[in-house]
């Protein structure tokens, strides 16, 4: 029997999720369909509740539902009570676990496309939004020396600090860069689209010089932020990895077996490729 899983959210056209998630199921032999469910709020409760049939997997749950699954799910892993925020539901004989893959996909993209371990450094967050959120717990649940997190509205990394552990804290002004072993871009500036392209979050020219540099916006491929820090001499690693790895992990939550990382990246990066083409 062909089984189903997808992606809720709203929109969800564009989402890379489906483009590397099916050459996934494809690579590992498994006979899974992958579908893109636009999902808009008032649909959310029953989009969630379908999931328990004997036919589906789980989900991937993106931008405007992560919190709005949870009411609906059975029980939720640790790091997704702590963020406050589901990515990833898995259907267990109609049961419905939620999990939170964003910050360990993070931490699984340091480490494996940047050679980087995160644990006993010191880390400079840039923004508090969403994506800032998940990263900084995860940072804290890798034991870092300390995250120190600054955004624009001041008010946002204090209310994150406040909850996200004792190794993180708000800082104010921008803070001397030469402290830090990565730093981190959640901010949206530098996205495509944004109007904010040539922008970097933070002028990195202060950076010590093993500092690594990680941009989690993924178009464009280099952002300003990240070809800054090209230009300094630091480490880069750009937004498509940690997209990928929570994607992997979510895979490896559903059917239990590791995930083909190569083939999805080289999915994502096709699917890319192929959009800025037409764009
Ligand atoms: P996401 O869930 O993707 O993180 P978000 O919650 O809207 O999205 O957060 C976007 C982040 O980018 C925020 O930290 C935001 O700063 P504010 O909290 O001050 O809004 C930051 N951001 C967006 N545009 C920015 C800009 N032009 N300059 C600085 N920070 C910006």
């Amino acid at each position: 029997m062909t089984r189903l899983a997808g992606i809720i959210g709203h929109p969800v056209a564009h989402s890379l999720s489906p483009v590397f998630q099916r050459v996934a199921f494809k690579h590992a032999g498994l006979d899974v369909r992958y579908e893109a469910w636009d999902t808009p709020p008032r649909e959310v409760e029953s989009r969630v509740q379908s999931l328990r049939g004997p036919g589906f997997l789980g989900a991937n749950v993106t931008i405007p539902h992560k919190q709005g699954v949870i009411p609906f799910l059975d029980e939720l892993g640790d790091l997704s009570v702590r963020i406050g925020a589901v990515n990833t539901i898995v259907n267990r004989e109609g049961r419905l676990f939620g999990f939170n893959t964003d910050g360990p996909g993070f931490i699984e993209a340091l480490r494996r496309e940047a050679n980087a371990e995160p644990k006993g450094e010191r880390v400079l967050v840039l923004g508090a939004g969403g994506a800032a959120r998940g990263i900084v717990f995860a940072l804290v649940e890798a034991g870092v020396a300390a995250v120190d997190i600054h955004n624009r509205t001041a008010a946002r990394a204090d209310d994150l600090a406040a909850v996200a552990g004792p190794s993180a804290r708000a800082v104010p002004g921008l803070p001397d860069l030469s402290g830090y072993a990565i730093i981190v871009n959640t901010t949206s500036v530098g996205m495509h689209g944004t109007g904010t392209e040539d922008q970097s979050a933070c002028d990195l020219s202060l950076a010590a010089p093993r500092t690594l540099a990680v941009d989690i916006v993924y178009t464009p491929a280099e952002t300003t932020f990240l070809r800054r820090a090209r230009e300094c001499g630091l480490r880069t690693l750009g937004g498509l990895p940690m997209l990928i790895y929570q994607g992997a992990l979510a895979f490896t939550h559903w059917t239990g077996v590791p995930a083909p990382v190569d083939v999805m990246f080289e999915a994502a990066e096709n699917e890319l490729s192929r959009r800025r083409q037409y764009a």
